[in-house]
Formats: structure tokens, sequence, C-alpha cells
């Protein structure tokens, strides 16, 4: 089968597309998925060229990709038909997930083997042409729930800003942090965005265009907000510390931010971190049946241009989801 592996960490350039690779042999307690796309984050190219927390001690040569929609083919010893039905996870079922956050093995190819606990069945009435959507909505989702409700904790009548609104985890933060009763949630993105962070429900605030500190600034007379979600971090981070109101929270999303410089303000600024589980991913199933997370791919691309995928996702302006098609 089709599988992408990396022998050694660096640019983009150091992906390749093996078609030769063994199909995996499903663990006990894991599912065989016959891969129809891959979702794409930030995360992959941050393992890939070594900067993440998850490259120290990986295995090379090692594979890629965290997140996948597909179809459940096999499964292992400790997983018989009733077991599987039982949790709706029958061979021929579509599912959808990620893996949990000890599983480094990659998702890019053609069948991967994967713990059930990290998949949950996609509804019978999805359309086939929505799956690029359910390939990338497990990370950038089970992200979202763990920033708005475990690390931010937003509360009814809260004051929000998110930098980075249209991104793939931006756009699930909107909706979640109105979900949770904040009563006015601003996004940072450039103006070619501002529409679509206005359609998630948010005020939008362009940076490229104008003085997002200035705008900010008239828009809450000054107070600033209770809740800062920060997804870019590099240029945003240090100045929203002046916009964080009195008593107020600064959540940045890359795992290895310094929060240091917040914390020196004695400001409460943290760090989510995705807690795994059918559960979560049954609650974000509800969210899209239900029409509240609109989460929007901008781009699929076969799974052998896996390298220019990565480049644009480096570019830091994907809108949405980039996905792979891990059949074509
Ligand atoms: N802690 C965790 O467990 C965890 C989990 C998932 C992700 N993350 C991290 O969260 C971050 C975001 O992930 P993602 O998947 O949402 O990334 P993404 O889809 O690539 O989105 C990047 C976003 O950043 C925006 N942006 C770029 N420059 C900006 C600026 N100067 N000011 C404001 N916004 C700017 C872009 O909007 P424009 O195009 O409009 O500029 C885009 O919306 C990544 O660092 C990722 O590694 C952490």
């Amino acid at each position: 089968m089709r599988e992408i592996r990396f022998d050694r960490f660096g640019g983009p350039e150091v992906l390749t597309l093996h078609s030769d690779a063994p199909t995996p042999v499903p663990g006990g307690e894991e599912v065989l998925v016959r891969v129809a796309y891959v979702g794409l984050n930030p995360l992959d190219f941050k393992i890939r060229d070594g900067s993440s927390g998850m490259s120290r001690d990986l295995p090379l040569p090692a594979g890629t990709g965290r997140e996948l929609a597909g179809t459940v083919i096999g499964a292992g010893s400790e997983l018989d038909e009733a077991e599987l039905r039982s949790r709706g996870l029958a061979p021929g079922t579509r599912v959808f997930g990620m893996r949990g956050p000890g599983d480094r093995r990659g998702v890019a190819a053609e069948v991967v083997a994967i713990a059930a606990d990290d998949l949950a069945p996609i509804p019978d009435e999805v359309p086939p042409e929505d799956l690029p959507r359910w390939a990338g909505l497990a990370l950038a989702g089970l992200t979202a729930i763990a920033t708005v409700h475990d690390t931010a904790e937003i509360r009814e009548g809260q004051t929000v800003l998110v930098h980075g609104g249209s991104g793939g985890v931006g756009q699930l933060l909107i909706p979640m942090s109105l979900e949770a009763g904040a009563a006015q949630v601003w996004a940072t993105g450039r103006a070619a965005n501002a529409e679509r962070i206005r359609e998630l429900g948010a005020v939008p605030i362009a940076y490229d265009t104008g003085d997002w500190q200035e705008e900010l600034r008239r828009a809450t007379g000054g107070r600033g907000v209770d809740v800062v979600l920060d997804t870019h971090y590099h240029s945003t981070f240090l100045a929203s510390l002046d916009h964080v109101a009195e008593g107020g929270r600064i959540v940045a999303l890359p795992s290895l931010a310094d929060l240091s410089p917040a914390r020196e303000r004695g400001l409460d600024a943290r760090v989510p971190g995705i807690v795994p589980g059918r559960g979560r991913l049954d609650r974000l199933v509800q969210g899209i049946r239900a029409g509240r997370y609109p989460l929007e791919v901008s781009q699929v691309l076969p799974l052998g241009e896996i390298a220019e995928a990565h480049r644009r996702l480096e570019d830091g302006h994907t809108r949405g989801k980039l996905v792979l098609d891990a059949q074509a």
C-alpha cells in the first residue's frame, strides 16, 4: 500500500511517498481503516522539522499525519463483531478520528491501524463529498473543546478575543465560545477573511489593513477582554497582554508557547492540552449535525502532493482545513 514517511527531520522535501509499505496489522483493541482523507495540522510540520516536543526520540523513519476519515475494514483480536457493533464501528462503517497524544504513528497512508477509542462513526446522512471536512474535524475540534472548556473555562457573559478566527482551530473556537455563553467575540484575521469570521458569529478585526490593537481598544472602551484565545502567538501574544481585562486570562495554542512574559505581569496564562476519547468525538458529531460547527475545508490535495500541502500550511494562512485525498 502507499504511505508517506520521512527518514530525517527537515523541510517538506523529506516527505516521501512509498508504494510498497506493508499493510499494518491491528493490535488487540485497534481497528483497520481504509483511509479516505487525511486532515493536516501545523503539528504535522512541527513534528517533521523536529521542532515539536513530539519529535523528541521519535524513531525514524516515521509516518506523518494525525487525523483522518475512512472506512473500517478489519479489527484486532479483542474486538469481535458484537463488540464492534456495540461501539458503532462494524466493518463498512465510515469513521473519523485522530491518533491519541501518546500514539506517534502517522495516518497519511492508504490503510492504518488505530485505537478503536480514537474513532467515532460518521452519521449515515453525510454525503461522500462532505468527507474531507470530517477528516479535518477531530484534531481542531478536540483542541477547541479543550481550549474553551478545560483551559479558558469561558463563562456566561464573558468577552473573548480570538486571534486567527478563520484558521482550522479558530473556526471552531468562535462558535464554541458563543455556545459557552460568551457575550461578544472579536476575532482577528486578514481583511480577506472578515466575512467568514462574521459568518461564524464574531466581529472581525483585520490585522493587515488596520491597527487591531487600536480597534479592540475602541470596541472595548479600553477595558480589554476577559479571555484571549491566541492561535497565532508569534506576533500577537506579547501585544495581547495589554488587552486582558482585570481578572482575565490568556490562552496560547502552540504547545511550546513561552508564557513567562504574561506570568511576570501577574496574568493567568495557559496552554491547552487535547483530551482524546469517544465522548468528545461524539460531542463534535452532535455539533456538526446541528449545524453549529460550520468548519470549512479550503483545499484538498492528492496524497502524493503532501510536500506542497506542508508548504502551504507553513505559510500560516490556511483558511479552515487543508486535507489530503489518500486514494488519489
Ligand atoms: N495545544 C494544542 O494541543 C494544540 C492543538 C492544535 C493546534 N495547536 C496549535 O494552534 C495553532 C493554530 O492551529 P491551526 O490549525 O488553527 O492553524 P491554521 O489553520 O494554520 O491557522 C492559522 C491562522 O493564523 C492566522 N494568522 C496568521 N497570521 C496572523 C496574525 N498576524 N494575526 C492573527 N492571525 C494570524 C491565519 O489567518 P489569516 O490567514 O487571516 O492571516 C489563520 O487563521 C498552531 O500553532 C498549532 O500547532 C495547538
